[in-house]
């Protein structure tokens, strides 16, 4: 992994901040380094950059990128330059081309180029009369904001960078603000935790990825399913794979568009990033998911207040005080920080914690890089299937008897659920006790939510839907 070619790519990465915010730039400024990111804040890896899609590479995911077409090598000048003398088979090439002989399916593929320029939100285009390229913070992002009205949202500042060392002030008040980046705070809101001891809530984030089919497939082959936490910016590279998550029975839920540290964003960026990946899931599934799952953990009220006002309830990852949070690490390995077999004991002994846990458990496990997907099939898949005493592995809703169909707005006819203006205030540091403590301190958000009062059913979502190819260019722009 280079970790400095991600650290630019960031910097051209997704972004629904250009002109959604007073703060353009002092965001930019901000701008973690990708190797500060992951190194510092048990993060994943930065989100897709269109400008890396369109040259064909995996988002972030430089360390094995795809086979390009073999229309993808050469420099294609043939057509811009004037007609070449035909060169005999086995001669020499023009404009950096191979020799025609050499020209053919299968011919060694070059590296596919980058689009040169990210063209700004609201730039005009050379088309007389058109209007400039859509804003992210259209019209659609300010009747979202409406989804607030009435709700209280904590008037917390954003956080520097979403980092407890890039903001020392927040952080001493990471308790009162509910940031769980700095704390392992949750709300009893939140779900962490699966209510049966022995569930694995089992998860992936930050597809649809290259990789996200392999693992499909080792998981219909065992049964399994999971609950993919989609990136909005990818959901559009490949839809089909999201197609395919939904179809074969896993759970589809909200993971943000561009992957930001949402404590880091004001309210109308965490709106438009929550707003553009429901959006683009309901364009190709028709389905809009009641749940969601902040980058990195990154939550505070602020985040769940406005999160819940939309209709999506947060999900994180189990935290225990022995244990430390169920993160695998494995993202650590695609960065290059840490090798599988280290990855696979943070692993087993998230198992062997779990294992005494008065609750099931959720884990932090990725599908965007190859090396992630093989260490989960090869790996902890595996060795949860195989564990004694058994762990059951399901989707985070069904491990939290959500039924399935509560999962998304069209399918939901449950009053309570989701809760929509309902930051309970009740802190739960670590929200799992062990087995047979008697401290009884625990508190099993999960089991909690179902005493959350509720202010009635969401309406249906306020946007016209846009066929693929309109949310397609409007999602674009936005990059
Ligand atoms: C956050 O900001 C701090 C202070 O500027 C900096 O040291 C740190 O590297 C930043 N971290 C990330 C992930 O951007
Ligand atoms: C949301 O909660 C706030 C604070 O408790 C309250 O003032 C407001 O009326 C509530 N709004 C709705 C729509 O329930
Ligand atoms: C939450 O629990 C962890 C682990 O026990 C501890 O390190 C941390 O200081 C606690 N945070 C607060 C705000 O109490
Ligand atoms: C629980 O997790 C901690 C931290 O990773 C680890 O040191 C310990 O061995 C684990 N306990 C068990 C029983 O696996
Ligand atoms: C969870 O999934 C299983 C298997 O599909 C199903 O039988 C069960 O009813 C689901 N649970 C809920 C609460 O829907
Ligand atoms: C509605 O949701 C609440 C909270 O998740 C749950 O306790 C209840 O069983 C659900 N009811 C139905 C009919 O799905």
């Amino acid at each position: 992994m280079k970790l400095q070619a991600l650290t630019a790519l960031l910097f051209s990465t997704a972004t629904l901040r250009g002109t959604c915010a007073q703060s353009h730039v002092r965001h930019h400024r901000q701008h973690r380094s990708q190797h500060d990111a992951m190194v510092a804040r048990g993060g994943q890896p930065p989100v897709a950059s269109l400008a890396n899609r369109q040259a064909g590479n995996p988002a972030g995911s430089s360390s094995k990128p795809p086979a390009p077409t073999p229309q993808g090598s050469g420099s294609g000048g043939i057509a811009a330059t004037p007609r070449p003398t035909p060169v005999a088979p086995g001669g020499t090439g023009t404009n950096g081309v191979p020799p025609l002989n050499a020209i053919s399916s299968g011919m060694p593929a070059g590296t596919p180029l980058p689009v040169p320029t990210n063209y700004a939100p609201g730039a005009i285009p050379p088309v007389p009369g058109a209007p400039p390229l859509p804003a992210p913070c259209s019209s659609e992002v300010q009747q979202w904001m409406q989804e607030l009205t009435g709700v209280y949202i904590p008037p917390l500042s954003p956080t520097v960078n979403g980092t407890c060392a890039g903001d020392p002030a927040a952080a001493a008040e990471a308790t009162a603000r509910g940031w769980w980046t700095c704390s392992w705070i949750t709300r009893d809101t939140d779900i962490t935790t699966c209510p049966t001891p022995l569930d694995w809530g089992v998860s992936f984030d930050d597809g649809p990825s290259p990789w996200s089919e392999k693992l499909l497939n080792y998981m219909g082959s065992q049964d399994l399913k999971a609950t993919f936490f989609v990136v909005g910016s990818r959901v559009i590279e490949r839809p089909n794979v999201l197609v395919e998550e939904y179809m074969t029975g896993n759970e589809i839920s909200v993971h943000t568009w561009s992957h930001h540290p949402l404590t880091s964003l004001t309210n109308e960026q965490i709106v438009a990033e929550l707003g553009w990946t429901r959006k683009v899931i309901q364009t190709v599934l028709g389905v809009t998911p009641t749940t969601m799952r902040p980058p990195y953990g990154d939550i505070d009220d602020r985040v769940r207040a406005i999160s819940l006002a939309m209709g999506m309830v947060p999900v994180i990852w189990t935290s225990t005080p022995a244990s430390g949070p169920f993160d695998t690490n494995d993202w650590k390995v695609a960065g290059g920080l840490l090798n599988g077999a280290a990855s696979y004991n943070a692993f087993e002994a998230i198992l062997g914690n779990a294992t005494s846990l008065s609750t099931g458990f959720i884990v932090l496990e990725h599908d965007l890089f190859e090396v992630t997907v093989d260490l989960a099939i090869g790996y902890t898949l595996n060795a949860a299937l195989a564990h004694d005493p058994p762990f059951s592995l399901k989707p985070i809703g069904n491990c939290s008897n959500i039924p399935v169909g509560n999962m998304y707005v069209e399918t939901n006819t449950n009053i309570t659920f989701p809760y929509r203006n309902n930051t309970v205030v009740t802190t739960t540091n670590t929200t799992t006790s062990s087995r047979g403590s008697d401290s009884g301190s625990g508190s099993g958000s999960a089991s909690q939510l179902h005493s959350n009062s509720a202010t009635g059913r969401r309406k249906s979502l306020p946007w016209v839907v846009a066929g693929l190819i309109g949310g397609y260019v409007v999602v674009d722009s936005l990059t």
